[in-house]
């Protein structure tokens, strides 16, 4: 009996629900199934090196296979901040380069927060706000502030950019365009750089030896061997450091 009132119950509320969204008037149109962040990039038209950088770290699959679970579950959903193409031709030369694999994958994931912001809703969030980097080997933290013309801004602590037009603004997935890279202060604060391009050209004080082993950036094809040999470097000054711990 009890059951029986709970099916009419079930069947009443799918009667219901589809009435209730057909009534809802649409411009701001609801995504049929879970957003694909690659697709929303390649949209855009300018994202061409993040969308690459992505890849290569495997950060898109990554990304859409959460987007995917948090669909589902409407959970508390992603906001991506993508820098343009001009944003990364802006770098010092070699700055990609200069970062091991698992390097890169921290700049990517210090792009993206694991929760979803309007525009609106950023006001909300307390400083430090995490990203997806937080927590392995730092704290790779965001502040997000708001200027006086009623913009916001994001800082790394080494870069601070205002946030652009948004490319996505439905839950889960928001994407908003910067023109800056977030260099993450966990990889670039200790040398105090993008600020001034200067011709102090320097070599970047982390990897100087990884560049080669380390994967091209700029490479389209390099991902899988990029992090076998990073992965190889990594278990060779492993063994050398084991050798070392041998013959002290
Ligand atoms: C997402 O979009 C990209 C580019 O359009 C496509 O290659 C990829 O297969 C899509 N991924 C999923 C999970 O639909
Ligand atoms: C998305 O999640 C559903 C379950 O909610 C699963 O059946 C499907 O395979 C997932 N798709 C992808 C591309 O991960
Ligand atoms: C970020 O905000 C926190 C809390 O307001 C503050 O302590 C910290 O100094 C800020 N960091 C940067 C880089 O602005
Ligand atoms: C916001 O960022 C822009 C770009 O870096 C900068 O010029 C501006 O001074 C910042 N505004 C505030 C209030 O920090």
């Amino acid at each position: 009996m009890a059951s029986r009132i709970a099916v009419a119950a079930a069947f009443l509320a799918l009667a219901v629900v589809p009435a209730a969204l057909a009534q809802a008037p649409g411009p701001a149109a609801t995504p049929s199934g879970p957003p694909n962040v690659t697709a929303i990039l390649e949209k855009g038209g300018q994202y061409t090196t993040f969308i690459r950088l992505m890849k290569e770290t495997q950060q898109d699959t990554q990304l859409n296979s959460q987007l995917n679970s948090s669909y589902a579950s409407n959970g508390g959903g992603y906001t991506v901040f993508a820098p343009t193409d001009n944003a990364f031709n802006n770098l010092k030369p070699g700055t990609l380069n200069s970062l091991t694999q698992q390097q890169q994958v921290a700049l990517v994931q210090g792009h993206v927060l694991p929760q979803f912001y309007s525009m609106d809703s950023f006001q909300t969030a307390s400083n430090p706000v995490r990203t997806q980097a937080s927590g392995r080997d730092g704290p790779y933290t965001l502040n997000i502030t708001a200027t006086t013309n009623n913009q916001l801004n994001v800082s790394t602590g080494v870069v601070e950019v205002t946030v652009n037009n948004a490319l996505s603004a439905v839950k889960p997935l928001a994407v908003y365009s910067v023109d800056k890279v977030l260099l993450p202060f966990e990889l670039f604060g200790a040398e105090a750089p993008a600020a001034a391009p200067t011709a102090s050209e320097g070599k970047p004080k982390k990897g100087g030896s990884s560049d080669a082993a380390s994967g091209p950036a700029g490479a389209d094809d390099a991902a899988p061997t990029g992090a076998a040999s990073a992965r190889a470097l990594g278990w060779s000054v492993a063994g050398l450091a084991a050798v070392l711990g041998y013959l002290l």
